[in-house]
């Protein structure tokens, strides 16, 4: 079936089938492969992205769930060639090792920053709960949150 959504600000469609995620879709069928597919289980947060402003984690969207509606993901965070200050923090915290995880903190990161512009650590640590890195220990994913927020 033919679904019509706008992702990261352009009118965009995809035929899909019934059962196929929004993940699956996005990666696959648009060509915007920055969502990553860690666990497809809800469990790792890799492939967060907003739909209609809301964090989701979109292994667990169906891509119809998403016809009519609006997706932004890590693609659509930069802006006139330039990387959204959450990226340049990451970058410049050394937050990124193998960068597996690193799109979705950005997404959860930008979506925390948009919701709460100077959050204390522990609101930090709760935002980016659902998103597990294997590689940095989190410090650094901290730190580079810390830099955004103070950058803004
Ligand atoms: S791939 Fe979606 S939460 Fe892990
Ligand atoms: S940088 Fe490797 S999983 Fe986070």
């Amino acid at each position: 079936m033919k679904i019509e959504l706008t992702v990261n600000g352009e009118k965009r469609e995809a035929d899909v089938w019934e059962g196929e995620s929004l993940l699956f879709a996005l990666r696959e069928k648009l060509g915007l492969p920055g969502s990553k597919n860690a666990c497809e289980q809800g469990e790792c947060g890799s492939c967060s992205v907003l739909l209609d402003g809301t964090l989701v984690c979109a292994c667990l969207v169906l891509a119809v769930q998403a016809d009519g509606h609006e997706v932004v993901t890590v693609e659509g965070l930069a802006e006139d060639g330039q990387l959204h200050r959450v990226q340049e923090a990451f970058v410049e915290a050394g937050a990124v090792q193998c960068g597996f995880c690193t799109p979705g903190l950005v997404v959860a990161s930008h979506d925390l920053l948009a919701r709460t512009p100077r959050p204390s650590d522990p609101e930090i640590r709760e935002a980016l709960a659902g998103n597990l890195c294997r590689c940095t220990g989190y410090e650094k994913i901290i730190d580079a949150v810390r830099s955004a927020a103070a950058a803004r």
